[in-house]
Protein backbone atom coordinates (compact mmCIF):
# COMPACT_ATOMS: atom_id res chain seq x y z
CA UNK A 1 0.00 0.00 0.00
CA UNK A 2 1.75 3.16 -1.11
CA UNK A 3 0.82 6.68 1.35
CA UNK A 4 1.32 9.64 -0.15
CA UNK A 5 1.55 13.11 2.14
CA UNK A 6 0.56 16.80 1.13
CA UNK A 7 2.05 19.11 3.65
CA UNK A 8 -0.50 21.98 2.20
CA UNK A 9 -4.25 21.23 1.72
CA UNK A 10 -4.15 23.92 -0.61
CA UNK A 11 -2.25 22.23 -3.58
CA UNK A 12 -4.18 19.11 -3.77
CA UNK A 13 -5.61 18.20 -7.64
CA UNK A 14 -8.35 15.99 -7.74
CA UNK A 15 -6.48 13.26 -9.84
CA UNK A 16 -3.55 13.03 -6.74
CA UNK A 17 -6.92 11.42 -4.91
CA UNK A 18 -9.07 9.29 -7.20
CA UNK A 19 -9.15 5.67 -6.52
CA UNK A 20 -7.44 6.39 -3.14
CA UNK A 21 -8.21 6.67 0.75
CA UNK A 22 -7.61 10.33 1.81
CA UNK A 23 -7.39 11.10 5.35
CA UNK A 24 -7.53 14.70 5.75
CA UNK A 25 -6.33 16.14 8.82
CA UNK A 26 -6.85 19.36 10.68
CA UNK A 27 -5.47 18.91 14.22
CA UNK A 28 -6.06 22.46 15.56
CA UNK A 29 -9.06 22.03 15.61
CA UNK A 30 -11.55 21.16 12.47
CA UNK A 31 -10.44 17.02 12.89
CA UNK A 32 -11.08 17.44 16.42
CA UNK A 33 -14.51 19.41 16.53
CA UNK A 34 -16.13 16.91 13.69
CA UNK A 35 -15.31 14.06 15.67
CA UNK A 36 -16.55 15.26 18.45
CA UNK A 37 -19.95 16.68 16.93
CA UNK A 38 -20.37 13.67 15.51
CA UNK A 39 -19.51 11.40 18.91
CA UNK A 40 -22.24 13.41 20.58
CA UNK A 41 -24.76 12.75 18.37
CA UNK A 42 -24.80 15.15 15.44
CA UNK A 43 -27.08 13.70 12.77
CA UNK A 44 -23.99 14.89 10.34
CA UNK A 45 -21.10 17.20 9.38
CA UNK A 46 -21.23 19.59 6.34
CA UNK A 47 -18.26 21.11 5.42
CA UNK A 48 -18.10 24.32 3.48
CA UNK A 49 -15.90 26.13 1.52
CA UNK A 50 -17.15 29.38 2.05
CA UNK A 51 -19.69 31.99 3.51
CA UNK A 52 -21.85 32.06 0.58
CA UNK A 53 -22.19 28.16 0.27
CA UNK A 54 -22.43 28.18 4.16
CA UNK A 55 -25.65 30.08 3.68
CA UNK A 56 -27.03 28.87 0.82
CA UNK A 57 -26.96 25.44 2.23
CA UNK A 58 -29.42 26.98 5.69
CA UNK A 59 -31.35 29.08 3.50
CA UNK A 60 -33.92 26.05 2.87
CA UNK A 61 -33.78 24.00 6.14
CA UNK A 62 -35.43 23.87 8.93
CA UNK A 63 -33.93 26.01 11.51
CA UNK A 64 -34.58 23.64 14.30
CA UNK A 65 -32.68 20.86 12.36
CA UNK A 66 -29.18 22.21 12.07
CA UNK A 67 -26.48 24.57 13.49
CA UNK A 68 -23.96 26.33 12.39
CA UNK A 69 -20.44 26.49 13.10
CA UNK A 70 -17.52 28.25 11.93
CA UNK A 71 -14.51 30.35 12.47
CA UNK A 72 -12.14 32.80 10.29
CA UNK A 73 -8.41 33.02 11.57
CA UNK A 74 -9.37 31.45 14.70
CA UNK A 75 -12.39 34.13 15.72
CA UNK A 76 -16.25 32.40 15.62
CA UNK A 77 -18.26 34.05 13.05
CA UNK A 78 -20.67 36.69 13.48
CA UNK A 79 -24.28 35.28 13.57
CA UNK A 80 -23.06 31.69 13.42
CA UNK A 81 -24.11 29.38 16.82
CA UNK A 82 -20.64 28.23 17.31
CA UNK A 83 -17.23 28.78 16.57
CA UNK A 84 -15.15 26.01 15.98
CA UNK A 85 -13.76 24.96 19.66
CA UNK A 86 -14.34 21.09 20.79
CA UNK A 87 -16.06 22.29 23.45
CA UNK A 88 -18.57 23.59 22.18
CA UNK A 89 -20.08 21.01 20.30
CA UNK A 90 -21.58 19.09 23.56
CA UNK A 91 -24.60 16.63 23.13
CA UNK A 92 -26.75 19.18 24.56
CA UNK A 93 -26.16 22.08 21.88
CA UNK A 94 -26.04 19.64 18.82
CA UNK A 95 -28.86 17.40 20.04
CA UNK A 96 -29.85 15.30 16.87
CA UNK A 97 -29.04 18.23 14.39
CA UNK A 98 -26.87 18.54 11.41
CA UNK A 99 -24.01 20.66 11.79
CA UNK A 100 -22.89 22.56 8.77
CA UNK A 101 -19.17 23.77 10.00
CA UNK A 102 -16.96 26.43 7.91
CA UNK A 103 -13.11 26.88 8.86
CA UNK A 104 -10.45 28.54 7.68
CA UNK A 105 -8.65 25.58 6.33
CA UNK A 106 -10.28 22.34 7.29
CA UNK A 107 -13.41 21.96 5.92
CA UNK A 108 -12.16 23.47 2.47
CA UNK A 109 -9.25 20.89 2.31
CA UNK A 110 -12.47 17.98 2.96
CA UNK A 111 -14.57 19.80 0.15
CA UNK A 112 -11.36 19.91 -2.40
CA UNK A 113 -10.79 16.01 -1.94
CA UNK A 114 -14.33 14.70 -2.85
CA UNK A 115 -12.94 12.79 -6.30
CA UNK A 116 -11.14 10.02 -3.81
CA UNK A 117 -12.51 6.79 -3.79
CA UNK A 118 -12.61 7.67 0.43
CA UNK A 119 -12.25 10.65 2.68
CA UNK A 120 -12.03 10.80 6.46
CA UNK A 121 -11.61 12.84 8.96
CA UNK A 122 -8.41 12.25 11.03
CA UNK A 123 -6.71 13.65 14.31
CA UNK A 124 -5.07 12.70 17.17
CA UNK A 125 -8.42 11.78 19.18
CA UNK A 126 -9.62 9.19 16.37
CA UNK A 127 -6.05 8.67 14.86
CA UNK A 128 -6.25 4.43 15.64
CA UNK A 129 -10.06 3.75 14.63
CA UNK A 130 -8.84 5.98 11.12
CA UNK A 131 -5.97 4.53 10.36
CA UNK A 132 -7.05 1.10 10.94
CA UNK A 133 -9.57 1.53 8.53
CA UNK A 134 -7.63 3.08 6.00
CA UNK A 135 -5.49 -0.40 5.99
CA UNK A 136 -8.72 -2.45 5.97
CA UNK A 137 -9.57 -0.53 2.54
CA UNK A 138 -6.45 -1.82 1.10
CA UNK A 139 -6.28 1.40 -1.12
CA UNK A 140 -3.31 3.80 -1.48
CA UNK A 141 -3.29 6.40 0.72
CA UNK A 142 -2.88 10.09 0.32
CA UNK A 143 -2.59 11.34 3.69
CA UNK A 144 -3.46 15.55 3.42
CA UNK A 145 -2.81 17.84 5.96
CA UNK A 146 -5.00 20.94 5.88
CA UNK A 147 -2.16 23.20 7.05
CA UNK A 148 -2.25 27.15 7.39
CA UNK A 149 -3.43 29.50 4.46
CA UNK A 150 -1.22 27.38 2.21
CA UNK A 151 1.65 26.78 4.75
CA UNK A 152 2.84 23.46 6.74
CA UNK A 153 1.59 23.42 9.91
CA UNK A 154 3.87 21.25 12.50
CA UNK A 155 0.90 19.92 14.74
CA UNK A 156 -0.53 18.52 11.38
CA UNK A 157 2.43 17.34 9.79
CA UNK A 158 3.14 15.80 13.11
CA UNK A 159 -0.40 13.96 13.04
CA UNK A 160 0.36 13.18 9.55
CA UNK A 161 3.70 11.45 10.80
CA UNK A 162 1.63 9.17 13.56
CA UNK A 163 -0.82 8.26 10.50
CA UNK A 164 2.51 7.21 8.09
CA UNK A 165 3.16 4.83 11.30
CA UNK A 166 0.18 3.51 12.13
CA UNK A 167 -0.64 2.38 8.95
CA UNK A 168 2.54 0.87 7.73
CA UNK A 169 3.08 -0.78 10.97
CA UNK A 170 6.36 -2.74 10.53
CA UNK A 171 6.96 -2.78 6.67
CA UNK A 172 8.19 0.48 6.41
CA UNK A 173 9.05 1.58 2.84
CA UNK A 174 12.50 1.67 1.98
CA UNK A 175 12.03 4.19 -0.08
CA UNK A 176 8.85 6.99 0.67
CA UNK A 177 8.72 10.67 -0.89
CA UNK A 178 10.29 13.52 0.70
CA UNK A 179 7.06 14.49 2.23
CA UNK A 180 6.54 11.41 4.09
CA UNK A 181 9.92 11.27 5.02
CA UNK A 182 9.85 15.01 6.68
CA UNK A 183 5.97 13.71 8.27
CA UNK A 184 7.51 10.57 9.61
CA UNK A 185 10.85 11.16 10.69
CA UNK A 186 9.74 14.44 12.56
CA UNK A 187 7.13 12.57 14.11
CA UNK A 188 9.29 9.51 15.53
CA UNK A 189 11.81 12.43 16.69
CA UNK A 190 9.02 13.67 19.02
CA UNK A 191 6.70 10.79 19.61
CA UNK A 192 7.47 10.28 23.70
CA UNK A 193 6.01 14.52 23.83
CA UNK A 194 3.83 15.49 21.88
CA UNK A 195 2.23 17.94 23.45
CA UNK A 196 5.24 19.89 23.66
CA UNK A 197 5.64 20.81 19.95
CA UNK A 198 1.82 21.13 20.05
CA UNK A 199 1.51 23.61 22.04
CA UNK A 200 4.80 25.52 20.86
CA UNK A 201 3.09 25.90 17.20
CA UNK A 202 2.10 29.03 15.60
CA UNK A 203 -1.76 27.94 15.82
CA UNK A 204 -1.84 26.96 19.25
CA UNK A 205 -0.13 30.24 20.17
CA UNK A 206 -2.52 32.13 18.08
CA UNK A 207 -5.71 30.02 19.64
CA UNK A 208 -4.06 30.81 23.24
CA UNK A 209 -4.10 34.36 22.37
CA UNK A 210 -8.10 34.16 21.77
CA UNK A 211 -8.51 32.32 24.76
CA UNK A 212 -8.59 28.63 23.38
CA UNK A 213 -5.74 27.55 24.86
CA UNK A 214 -7.57 24.44 26.13
CA UNK A 215 -8.73 23.64 22.95
CA UNK A 216 -4.85 22.66 22.14
CA UNK A 217 -4.81 20.06 25.04
CA UNK A 218 -7.83 18.32 23.72
CA UNK A 219 -6.87 18.36 20.21
CA UNK A 220 -3.20 16.95 21.06
CA UNK A 221 -5.06 13.94 23.14
CA UNK A 222 -4.78 10.33 21.70
CA UNK A 223 -7.36 8.12 20.72
CA UNK A 224 -10.18 9.27 22.72
CA UNK A 225 -13.00 9.81 20.36
CA UNK A 226 -12.51 6.54 18.35
CA UNK A 227 -14.81 6.68 15.35
CA UNK A 228 -14.33 7.38 11.68
CA UNK A 229 -16.30 10.32 9.92
CA UNK A 230 -16.50 9.68 6.32
CA UNK A 231 -17.47 11.66 3.90
CA UNK A 232 -20.86 10.78 1.70
CA UNK A 233 -22.74 12.89 -0.55
CA UNK A 234 -21.10 15.73 0.90
CA UNK A 235 -21.86 14.84 4.18
CA UNK A 236 -19.29 13.98 7.09
CA UNK A 237 -21.18 11.02 9.03
CA UNK A 238 -19.66 8.15 11.11
CA UNK A 239 -18.58 5.33 9.29
CA UNK A 240 -21.17 2.59 11.16
CA UNK A 241 -23.92 4.42 10.33
CA UNK A 242 -22.76 4.52 6.57
CA UNK A 243 -22.27 1.08 6.76
CA UNK A 244 -25.64 -0.25 8.83
CA UNK A 245 -27.46 2.13 6.09
CA UNK A 246 -25.95 0.29 3.27
C1 LIG B 1 -8.88 25.62 10.34
O1 LIG B 1 -9.74 25.17 9.56
O2 LIG B 1 -7.88 26.19 9.98
C2 LIG B 1 -9.02 25.43 11.83
O3 LIG B 1 -9.80 24.41 12.18
C3 LIG B 1 -8.92 26.72 12.59
C4 LIG B 1 -9.39 26.69 14.03
O4 LIG B 1 -10.57 26.85 14.30
O5 LIG B 1 -8.59 26.55 14.95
Amino acid sequence: MRVEVFLSGGSVLPDDVRGRTVIVIDVLRASTTIATALSNGARAVIPVGDMAEAGKMVANLDPASYRLGGERDGVPIEGYHFGNSPREYSRDAIGDRTVILLTTNGSGAIVRCAEAAEVLVGGFVNAEAVAAHARKAGRDVVIVCAGWRNRISLEDTLCAGLFLDLVWGEAVPGIMTDSAYIAWTMYRAERHDLLGPIQRCNHAKRLEGLGYGEDVAICARRDTLPLVPVYREGRLVRLQETAAAA
